[in-house]
């Protein structure tokens, strides 16, 4: 979503500001903007990228200030352009915000009758104006930021800079991320750690309706009462080289390489002796038998990691999984009790519908286990456990490696619960996950080897208008995965299907040329998807099938390209490790379509990394 940095020191914050917000482009953004303290505040934003804004920071040669802040924005009120951009701006302040303040339209109003002339479309103006309004009348920031939090409904991330106080950034957050850090060069503030991790690997991550005041490299919090507080250090514990191209071309296949050995870190942090061993007393124990049902809930990607949870928690412990988008499920009113294990999974862990979602459940007294990858996000916080994937950061807005490392831990947990219900047998839990730390990986990593004959079969689909995605079982929630990557990144319309639907309806999409992704790598049931093949063949689909060798050796499957993945079989238990292995050949596609295409893959249009807002 938006990204937000300040810096505050002695050096130009000017340079600082626009390197910050470089680090965090991959947020996804349609303007950007700073606003940096002179004798006054001087404001240069402007609708594009951020060499636009460096083109127009070229007349401001003479700009120099060691105390500013920055945004790139995301247009969620108002359409993306020089006016809409932040920071905007109050008589005595600029600031620049992420989240929505859903009662602007009435705080709008208030401002009106007191003289105050809107300038933007924008609900953060109004944010910002209504600071302004208070601190005209106290000159007390402290006082008039948490007055106007007090009005303000919504979810946001603020930072500050008042003109009549040099030096200066203060912050506040709800429902958003900002952190803030200190280093020899300065103070620091920003919405995710990327910004700051030149300048430091510790930072504070503050809390909800804290104010942070930073005065160069001096950082004091208060609390609503304007108390000094404290708040807790964290540091950083992955390495810059982490959230680089580390020489890939682009973000996205540089994640998809990190692939292998993120499953098998992940894995082998969570098993003791070769068994699923998460490290947390309740689910260490029989608590986790107590759950008459599992809900999982997430958005996008990390949902269809849940539709692979579904599987395998089904087939493994035998109790009943419910998988919901995290948009529909805090809407509908879900029946939930403390009968109830609500898991939510989250790359980012600030996705807004899944936070959401996670307070409801809490609420109705379900017990909630969050699946994510940023520590110390607001959905690891405030979940009753957390396991975390060891993807480290995923910089490229279509999820892949924390896709892989989701499908990874409900994997575990699966198998942890078959354990502790007796469904599976100590010796198959362990051969699978040895094979989860050993033969998956490498089944990824053999994909990723023969990428160009992927490359090769994309060339196919660059100017495809349509393609159709089926398959049955897991492979119909692989096929989902993969039609999102492919749609997100390419811009072509992509559909997926449980392969048996074709006949109630979609068949009548298919004529000649269509293109159809057939995923077969189960089975039990790829006789049933090749016939479903058959059937799109027979109206003209150009079909390109993804089976395991097994089933390509096994079966005669009608299709005009064939990519085939490695079978990641264990003794007796057929095609249960697959999907791995699939889902890197789906994102190889997509990931080729895209770049084959000339677009911008890992910053698609209109998308934001993390969806901070509803
Ligand atoms: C697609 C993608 C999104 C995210 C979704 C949830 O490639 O990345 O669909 O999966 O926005 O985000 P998190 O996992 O951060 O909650």
């Amino acid at each position: 979503m938006c990204g937000i940095i300040g810096y505050t020191g002695n050096e130009n914050s000017v340079p600082i500001l626009v390197e910050g917000l470089r680090a965090l482009e991959y947020r996804g953004y349609d303007s950007a903007g700073i606003s940096v303290q002179e004798d006054k505040i001087i404001t240069v934003k402007t609708k594009g990228r951020l060499d636009d804004l460096a083109k127009k920071l070229e007349e401001h040669t003479d700009l120099s200030s060691g105390c500013g802040i920055g945004h790139t924005r995301w247009a969620t009120h108002g359409e993306p352009s020089d006016r809409n951009s932040h920071p905007h701006r109050g008589k005595h302040l600029s600031m620049v915000h992420n989240g929505i303040i859903e009662n602007y339209a009435e705080i709008a109003d208030m401002l009106k009758k007191i003289g105050y002339v809107l300038e933007s479309e924008t609900d953060t103006e109004i944010a910002a104006k209504l600071i302004d309004s208070f601190y005209d009348e106290c000159h007390d920031p402290l006082k008039a930021i948490f007055s106007a939090t007090e009005i303000i409904r919504g979810s946001y991330a603020f930072a500050i800079i008042f003109e009549d106080i040099p030096h200066k950034i203060y912050a506040i957050r709800k429902d958003n991320p900002l952190i803030v850090a200190s280093s020899e060069n300065g103070g620091f503030i920003a919405s995710d750690i990327p910004a700051i991790l030149k300048y430091t690997r510790t930072y504070f991550r503050i809390d909800e309706n804290v104010v942070a005041e930073l005065d160069g490299a001096n950082i004091d919090f208060y609390s609503s009462s304007r108390n000094k507080i404290a708040q807790p250090i964290e540091t950083v514990d992955w390495d810059i080289e982490q959230a680089q191209k580390g020489g890939f071309p682009h973000f996205m296949v540089k994640e998809i390489n990190d692939e292998p050995s993120a499953v098998r870190k992940t894995v082998s942090a969570y098993q003791q002796d070769d068994l699923p061993h998460f490290g947390i007393e309740k689910i260490d124990s029989d608590f986790i038998c107590k759950f008459k049902s599992i809900n999982i809930i997430a958005c996008g990607t990390a949902m269809h990691a849940g539709l692979v949870g579904k599987y395998v928690i089904e087939k493994f412990a035998r109790v009943p999984v419910n998988v919901d988008v995290a948009s529909e499920f805090r809407y509908r009113d879900p029946i939930l009790s403390s009968d109830d294990l609500v898991i939510l999974v989250s790359q980012s862990g600030e996705t807004a519908d899944t936070l959401a979602a996670l307070r409801l459940s809490k609420e109705a007294g379900a017990y909630t286990l969050a699946i994510v990858n940023v520590v110390g996000s607001s959905i690891a916080r405030e979940a009753d456990s957390v396991i975390y994937t060891l993807a480290g950061p995923e910089i490229s807005v279509a999820s892949t490696k924390a896709y892989s490392v989701q499908c990874a831990v409900v994997y575990m947990f699966a198998l942890r619960l078959a354990l502790a219900r007796n469904k599976i047998s100590v010796e198959q839990a362990r051969k699978l996950c040895v094979s989860l730390q050993t033969s998956v990986p490498d089944a990824i990593t053999n994909v990723i080897k023969f990428g160009s004959k992927i490359r090769s079969v994309s060339k196919k689909y660059i100017n495809a208008e349509h393609i159709f995605f089926i398959g049955r079982g897991v492979d119909s929630y692989l096929g989902t995965e993969g039609s999102l990557k492919l749609k997100e990144i390419s811009y072509i319309h992509c559909e997926a299907y449980a392969a048996g639907e074709l006949k109630h309806g979609t068949i009548s999409l298919i004529s000649e040329g269509t293109p159809v992704v057939a995923i077969t790598t189960q089975s039990n049931v790829c006789e049933k998807t090749i016939s479903g093949i058959r059937e799109v063949k027979a109206r003209g689909a150009v079909v390109l099938s993804i089976c395991t060798r097994s089933i390509a050796e096994e079966y005669n499957i009608p299709c005009d390209d064939m990519i085939v993945i490695p079978d990641t079989e264990i003794d007796d238990i057929d095609n249960v490790l697959d999907p791995f292995a699939c889902a890197t050949a789906l994102q190889l596609l997509a990931y080729h379509v895209s770049e084959l295409k000339g677009l911008d893959v890992d910053k698609p249009r209109n998308l934001a990394k993390s969806v901070t807002v509803e």
